[in-house]
């Protein structure tokens, strides 16, 4: 009876029965929607990839899934990446598919989408949605966000004109698809490549291109392959694929965004990638891609440079080459073959734009769980560097100070943001890279250190130390920090600390209250309860788990 009822329903939508009998079912998790401009064409690449699974023998079906964007939500979409992780789990284990082509590319949309397909175990296969191409004023090149930044502090500093501010706009963001900086979603994306989940060469396609359309014709056809040789998650995302993940996150200077998400994806595969293992790899891996945040190209000009693969087949000796990927080879098959055709955009060992150490992990009195900073979007002359802090309780605080002419401040103070963590934001927003006070901006002060518990955009840069773990709201020591006290940072030495005595820290923790949460019901109350600290990927603690759900009985 429950056959009859498929099959009907099936006639009534148009098909026949030869046209789904005996074919692999591929649900395609489309993630489009008209308020996500970088997956306005996923659409039309949807259908590029119905033709792939068509030609292969497989019967496509495209479900929606929950289109995180990261330019509209509010307070932030990070708040929404679990959500999207739920939404893809339970709708691949519930509906009456063999495997799964994942299309997203807009930061959380990434790790959300391959969260809950690591879950659920089908053979999944990720479509990078593709960056866009070079922003453009005056015949400038414009980066997403990092260009952004840098022009709202000038225009703050009274140096950009409103008739140049809206050219930029208008310029900033021209074709569709996502970031075309090193910012969270061109890393994510290639991050995912680099652990074998996509296609090689896939994540660097710009989204325009028509590359973009033949590779999302070869993803369909490939996932039709991975139903019939069974191959899972399981079987490709193993230990050494998150070694290379961030070996590569490392080479790109990428987002500092990438140690929660990838944090997150290991603990669903019940792996655990502690916080100094980031460290560690960055010290040995050299900082490649000249892209900016950290460099001076974009994302257009890193695929024409030959792209991830080119970048990887300079660090060969630096990756675990024999890994399984999507497409039934190992990394090292993949990048035979593979040769940088722009050493200006992809830098060649013996010149890299770092010799190591895009990021670094800190620990100390301030951060006993960590805290993390990407060393190449700070200014090296506060890697080492001592002041007194100037205390803002949360956004609001900041918002209404941080630009006021009596605030007491100069370049020496440490500007310290708290409350803007996983809990106390609530979702972490990218508010750690806190706005250089405008009395300081006209005084030519361009960074500062700042620190918070919050995340910061990975197109953005600065002195800013972020994910301070345990955040102020469970009453982390950065709850305790008091206008004028101390803190040091020692990047080289990896340290943050509080300068505050013991006995005085203790009178102050017994003193501290936790604020009263003001959600009590729907997602935002599940998320108070459930989600855990950055240093262990603010995922929800009852999805950490690597056990699969256990199929409930149907009649
Ligand atoms: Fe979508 Fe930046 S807004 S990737």
């Amino acid at each position: 009876m429950r056959g009859f009822s498929h099959r009907s329903r099936m006639s009534q939508m148009g098909y026949r029965r030869e046209d789904f009998t005996g074919k692999p079912v591929i649900a395609i998790l489309n993630t489009w929607s008209e308020i996500n401009p970088c997956h306005a064409h996923l659409r039309e690449r949807a259908e590029a990839v119905k033709r792939g699974v068509w030609q292969e023998g497989g019967f496509p079906v495209e479900i929606p899934a929950f289109s995180i964007t990261e330019t509209y939500m509010k307070p932030s979409p990070m708040l929404y990446r679990n959500l999207l992780a739920m939404d893809t789990e339970e709708s691949l284990r519930s509906l009456p598919v063999d495997g799964a082509v994942l299309m997203g590319g807009c930061d959380k949309t990434t790790p959300g989408l391959l969260m809950g397909a690591i879950s659920v175990n089908l053979p999944a296969i990720f479509l990078p949605a593709g960056p866009m191409l070079r922003g453009n004023w005056n015949g400038q090149p414009l980066g997403s966000g990092t260009d952004l930044w840098k022009f709202w502090t000038e225009r703050c500093a009274g140096g950009v004109s409103d008739e140049d501010w809206n050219a930029i706009e208008s310029g900033i963001a021209r074709s569709p698809g996502f970031c075309m900086t090193m910012g969270t979603a061109a890393t994510m994306t290639s991050l995912t490549e680099a652990m074998g989940m996509t296609l090689p060469g896939a994540s660097s396609i710009p989204a325009a291109d028509s590359n973009h359309v033949h590779m999302a014709m070869d993803t369909g056809r490939r996932i039709v392959e991975m139903v019939w040789e069974d191959e899972k998650p399981s079987d490709v995302l193993a230990l050494p694929a998150f070694r290379n993940a961030i070996t590569v996150e490392m080479a790109l200077s990428g987002s500092t965004n990438a140690i929660i998400h990838l944090v997150a994806l290991a603990r669903r595969r019940g792996l655990d990638l502690p916080l100094p293992l980031f460290d560690e790899i960055a010290r040995r891996v050299p900082v490649l891609a000249n892209i900016r945040p950290s460099g001076e190209f974009l994302m257009e000009d890193f695929y024409y440079a030959g792209g991830l693969r080119a970048l990887m087949s300079e660090i060969t000796d630096l990756l675990e080459l024999d890994c399984l990927t999507v497409n039934g080879k190992t990394l090292g098959e993949n990048l035979e073959g593979a040769r940088v055709v722009k050493p200006e955009v992809i830098r060649p060992r013996q010149s890299p734009l770092m010799e190591h150490g895009g990021t670094a992990i800190l620990y100390g009195s301030l951060a006993p769980d960590g805290a993390v900073i990407k060393t190449s979007a700070a200014d090296p002359r506060l890697w080492r560097h001592t002041g007194p802090a100037v205390v803002f309780r949360d956004s609001q605080d900041l918002e209404a100070r941080v630009n006021r002419d009596d605030l007491d401040v100069d370049e020496d103070s440490v500007l310290v943001l708290q409350n803007a963590g996983p809990l106390g934001g609530p979702g972490m927003p990218e508010w750690g890279m806190l706005p250089i006070p405008q009395k300081l901006l006209r005084r030519g002060v361009r960074d500062m250190v700042r620190i918070s518990d919050a995340r910061m955009s990975g197109t953005s840069y600065g002195t800013c130390v972020l994910h301070v773990s345990p955040e102020s709201y469970v009453g982390g020591p950065l709850a305790l920090v008091r206008e004028g006290d101390r803190i040091t940072l020692d990047i080289p030495n990896r340290k943050l600390d509080l300068l505050v005595p013991e006995e005085e820290m203790a009178r102050r923790r017994a003193q501290w209250t936790r604020p009263v949460p003001k959600e009590h019901r729907g997602y935002l109350a599940l998320y108070r309860e459930r989600v855990t600290q950055a240093h262990q990927g603010c995922d929800f603690d009852f999805l950490t788990r690597e056990e699969t759900t256990q199929e409930p009985q149907i009649f």
